[in-house]
């Protein structure tokens, strides 16, 4: 029997309300059965884009399930998130004169997502968009929300629009050629929704098997779509509580900004998870709050599990907290009164809060404290 035609397990659901509502479809070999046709891309003309570094066999299962008028190639990760990347892409879209009706559809991690994304609302003001992400990020974060842009040399997602897929196929197979540390990348997304609204993800990640070859990852990836879903389809513009998808990221972004993005985003985020979750701690103090409002040890144990790269020295010695406060400053949650971080009153009890500098400083101690602790550094 052909592996294309094995009985598999129906593919998991989830559905994403607001103004545009869509489906993302969730499980192991999506992109080899045709599902994708089946499920509905219309019989339009198709413009597919990809990474260069995609391996082979899956844009080979995605072409010949969609047999797209154009494949794409784009440069891979954020390189292909540019102004001139962009333009490459719609004089191509524009010399085969595609119309209207046509779909543009982006194979790849988040980079190529978003960039695909952002191609399908600007090219004649707006085609139909499908989402095949192939990296464990893509799926449970990047791909889901209608977010999409590109970086300008000033910095990262500085243009983009809101531009709802209008279906996401996440094939969990794809995910078996991920280098493991950009598994575990997306893995902190994951853990991240765990924390901000469905704990019961917790231990589902952190489980030793949990790996591209677990038999339950189709489901845990599904159940973490679904807190996204859930989330951007009640606040698909950030004007609320998508903030709080932002847990862990205030320090993030800056661990980012001052290593110029050489620290993967997500390993940026486990370590920044673990500094909310101080704060949050340090702000819950004397409150009379219930037992479980610490979740330090939960953030901890995701540090161990991630082995992110380490750090620059100097974020772990005196003078950290003035190199990174600039960066903190300039986060999306700062506003003219200075910057908000999303906090934890306890497990799936998100808030937003502005927090003093002397609790920044003092926590920022403790979180290097136990990094070196996690790193051995
Ligand atoms: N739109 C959103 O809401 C949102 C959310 C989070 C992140 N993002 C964006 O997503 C991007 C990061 O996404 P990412 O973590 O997926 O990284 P990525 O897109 O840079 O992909 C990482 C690398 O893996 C390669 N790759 C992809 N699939 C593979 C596979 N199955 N096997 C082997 N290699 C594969 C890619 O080509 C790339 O080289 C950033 O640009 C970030 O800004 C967007």
């Amino acid at each position: 029997m052909p592996v294309t035609d094995r009985p598999r397990p129906e593919p998991h659901q989830v559905q994403v309300g607001g103004p545009r509502p869509y489906t993302v479809h969730v499980g192991a070999g999506l992109l080899s059965v045709s599902d994708v046709a089946r499920a509905g891309i219309p019989q339009t003309r198709r413009a597919l884009i990809y990474p260069a570094d995609l391996p082979g066999e899956w844009l080979h299962a995605a072409q010949s399930c969609l047999q797209p008028e154009l494949s794409i190639m784009v440069p891979p990760r954020d390189e292909c998130k540019t102004l001139e990347v962009f333009g490459r892409v719609l004089s191509q879209l524009a010399s085969a004169a595609l119309p209207r009706d046509s779909a543009v559809v982006g194979l790849g991690g988040g980079a190529v997502t978003d960039l695909a994304g952002f191609v399908a609302a600007s090219y004649l003001r707006g085609v139909a968009y499908y989402s095949l992400p192939t990296t464990l990020l893509g799926m449970v974060d990047a791909a889901v929300g209608g977010k999409t842009g590109l970086n300008l040399p000033e910095g990262k997602n500085l243009v983009g629009a809101f531009y709802p897929p209008s279906a996401v196929w996440a094939d969990t197979s794809t995910l078996a050629t991920l280098p493991p540390a950009t598994f575990r990348e997306g893995a902190a997304e994951a853990y991240k929704h765990g924390l901000i609204a469905d704990p019961t993800l917790l231990p589902q990640i952190l489980d030793p098997n949990f790996g591209a070859l677990s038999p339950s990852l189709a489901a845990t990836i599904a159940q973490a779509i679904q807190v996204k879903a859930d989330i951007v389809s009640r606040d698909l513009t950030e004007q609320g509580e998508r903030a709080y998808l932002n847990f862990g990221h205030t320090l993030a972004h800056a661990l980012e900004g001052y290593t110029h993005q050489a620290l993967p985003h997500g390993d940026a985020v486990g370590y920044g998870m673990h500094y909310a979750a101080l704060l949050s701690r340090a702000m819950n103090k004397g409150k009379d709050q219930a037992e479980g409002s610490d979740l330090t040890p939960h953030t901890a144990a995701f540090l161990r599990y991630q082995n992110p790269q380490p750090l620059p020295p100097a974020l772990l010695q005196p003078g950290a907290f003035e190199a990174l406060w600039p960066y903190m400053n300039r986060d999306k949650k700062a506003d003219s009164q200075g910057v908000r971080f999303v906090l934890l009153r306890g497990l799936a009890q998100p808030y937003l809060a502005r927090v003093s500098e002397d609790v920044l400083r003092s926590e920022l101690a403790v979180w290097q404290n136990d990094v070196h602790s996690v790193k051995g550094c």
